[in-house]
């Protein structure tokens, strides 16, 4: 499983229930590997200890980003869903499938934020393979996606995303999306996102968001931003 499929559903399936939302709900529970039947979305574990972006990000930011923020969203999407057949299938396709609303807004917050989670590590990796390729050749080199990408973060009105996002025939694009838009909702599949939501920096860095992410840069994890557009083209 790749880090990115952080799809954990419940197992709850009642007889009414068409036989794909069993399927996926068997899946989800298989995916726990323990057995065990799961009642509700689980927040994933952070794949680094809370003070191993510092001095990036503080281990209070991240307590409060993660523990408390990102934290919330799984809180709110099971109790938005507690019993209804989206329950049964894979956070990932309830943030597709959702309409404008609540439950899509902490669905996709609980989503978004785990994939961040996962673009970042505590000393950055640079790209390699097919996705060094493709950026050289939609930005022309790294700086350039680089500038771009930091672009759209900062000019960014209001709290939202920057993506990196690719095509299914493996385009890459930068997309400037506000508050929990995904490139999930534009069909396309997410690479590399920062958070730009003021949550993300307020405590290490005040309103100074263009320093956050600048620092952001350092701590990428490329070889999971090369599984993610692997997977966009495959
Ligand atoms: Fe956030």
């Amino acid at each position: 499983m790749q880090r990115r499929d952080f799809l954990v559903g419940s197992a709850v399936v009642g007889t009414g229930l068409g036989s794909a939302l069993k399927t996926a709900a068997v899946q989800a529970q298989s995916v726990s590997g323990k057995g065990e039947t799961k009642m509700a979305f689980e927040q994933p574990p952070l794949p680094y200890a809370m003070d191993a972006l510092k001095p990036f990000l503080s281990e209070e930011q991240i307590q409060f980003h993660y523990g408390k923020h990102h934290a919330a969203y799984f809180k709110n999407l099971n109790a938005l869903l507690e019993g209804k057949p989206e329950s049964a299938v894979s956070l990932r396709d309830v943030v597709i499938q959702a309409p404008a609303g609540p439950v899509f807004n902490n669905a996709a917050q609980a989503w978004n934020h785990s994939f961040y989670w996962d673009c970042l590590k505590p000393r950055g990796v640079a790209p390699s393979g097919a996705l060094a390729a493709a950026i050289e050749r939609d930005f022309g080199d790294l700086a350039k996606l680089r500038a771009a990408m930091s672009e759209a973060a900062v000019k960014l009105f209001g709290s939202g995303w920057a993506w990196l996002a690719a095509d299914k025939d493996g385009k890459l694009q930068v997309l400037a999306l506000g508050n929990a838009d995904t490139p999930l909702k534009h069909g396309l599949e997410p690479v590399l996102t920062i958070d730009v939501w003021e949550h993300a920096y307020y405590i290490d860095y005040r309103n100074d968001r263009a320093k956050y992410v600048e620092g952001f840069w350092d701590h990428v994890d490329w070889d999971f931003a090369a599984k993610c557009f692997a997977q966009a083209t495959g």
